[in-house]
């Protein structure tokens, strides 16, 4: 088995805590032949800024691009709030981002049976909730130049963001969004404001262009708005959602609700495949975030870490089976009636970050 190079990248808060939960999985993997993985691990955000000034070190971006797949936990926290806009944790994900050219960002939002009581809407809205929210990551509002705040001299100052967006970086996420359609129930919704924003027009115009080469996928229209609202009134009628960087942001902790909590869904964040190998970069994040509120108590919910490697098993390496294992550990251990405090229904027991990690690992051992 060629060895193959995990760079983890832990970050702030409950990134280390989560994160030391997944090193434990790769540990046993490689201790039984599973996997053979080289893990480096690197600083990126707030503690990447106390060590060397900036959101992340050069060094560690040279190792990010040389990485097989990047892990990452999580990034930012009060301690940064006053830091120069440029070095601010959250600069280091986005330069990650971008460098590594990870515009197609898949964020699963499945509710497994054992948590359909723990979602804030009602079982029968939830129960069998499989969604793929399929968010463009490398454009719009969060790239887009001019990008500032100018002081106009007279006590008032003007601060702009740009929202732009090229046909082809709508085509090549709209493509993703298609072709994973076809393996899940063929349904297609493109969220955007087309009916207030020009990018929006564009949007719509490229997506349906796509959608006709795609003639056995149904493929829907929805405004952002009322996607927020439909998400959820009934959100068993999307299957895959396809929209931009900042709606799918928003949308997506939207949907992270419907599965019981937001360290509930995972994330991979992919890259184009390269022309001659088909290798594509690739970074595997939560969708939420350091938790300041909870980080140090260690009863973060390690399961959007746990599964977003799983989806590094599946996406980087091919490693289906296992991936699927991973998986199904998860929820054998949600099934058994395991929760950590953000899932957990009243009164009940809970336990920590190591513990539900620990049986996650004992299940897939099993
Ligand atoms: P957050 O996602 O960190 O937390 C929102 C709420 O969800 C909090 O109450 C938190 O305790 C809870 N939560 C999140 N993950 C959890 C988990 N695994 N287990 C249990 N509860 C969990 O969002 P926020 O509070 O708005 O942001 C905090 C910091 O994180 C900010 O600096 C923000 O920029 C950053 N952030 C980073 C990422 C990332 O690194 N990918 C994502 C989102 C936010
Ligand atoms: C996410 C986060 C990031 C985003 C922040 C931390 C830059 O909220 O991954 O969802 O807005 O993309
Ligand atoms: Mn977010």
């Amino acid at each position: 088995m060629a060895t193959q190079n995990l760079f983890l990248l832990p970050g702030d808060g409950i990134g280390t805590e989560i994160m030391a939960e997944v090193q434990k999985l790769i540990d046993w993997l490689n201790a039984n032949g599973k996997t053979d993985f080289a893990t480096d691990t690197g600083l990126v955000g707030g503690c990447a800024y106390d060590k060397h000034g900036a959101a992340i070190s050069e060094e560690d971006m040279a190792k990010a691009l040389k990485a097989d797949a990047v892990i990452f936990g999580a990034v930012g926290g009060p301690k940064w709030d006053n830091v120069p806009y440029e070095v601010r944790p959250e600069a280091g994900l986005l330069r990650l981002r971008k460098d590594l050219g990870l515009f197609a960002n898949l964020r699963p939002a499945i509710c497994y049976p054992a948590l359909a009581d723990a979602s804030s809407l009602k079982r029968e809205l939830v129960e069998g909730l499989d969604i793929l929210i399929v968010r463009e990551l490398t454009g719009g509002v969060y790239f887009g130049e001019p990008k500032e705040i100018t002081d106009l001299g007279n006590g008032q100052k003007r601060a702009v963001d740009t929202q732009v967006y090229e046909t082809y970086e709508i085509d090549r996420i709209a493509r993703v969004a298609f072709d994973l359609a076809g393996t899940r129930s063929k349904k297609v919704h493109m969220a955007d404001k087309k009916n207030v924003m020009k990018s929006g027009v564009l949007w719509s115009e490229v997506v349906a262009s796509v959608a006709k080469d795609f003639p056995a996928i149904k493929y829907e229209h929805i405004l952002a708005d009322n996607a927020a609202m439909q998400l959820v009134r009934n959100p068993k009628q999307f299957d895959v959602m396809v929209t931009d960087n900042l709606f799918g942001d928003i949308l997506s902790d939207a949907a992270a609700m419907l599965t019981g909590s937001l360290g509930m869904l995972p994330s991979a964040s992919l890259g184009a495949p390269d022309a001659a190998t088909g290798k594509r970069k690739a970074l595997y994040e939560p969708v939420h975030g350091s938790a300041p509120d909870i980080a140090g108590k260690g009863i973060a919910n390690p399961i959007a870490m746990i599964a977003s490697f799983a989806m590094a098993l599946r996406y980087s390496f091919n490693m289906i089976e296992l991936a699927d294992k991973l998986e199904a550990a998860i929820a054998g251990v949600l099934a058994d009636g395991l929760r950590t405090g953000d899932i957990a229904q009243d009164g009940k027991k809970t336990v920590g970050t190591e513990e539900m990690g620990a049986a996650i690992l004992a299940k897939l051992a099993a």
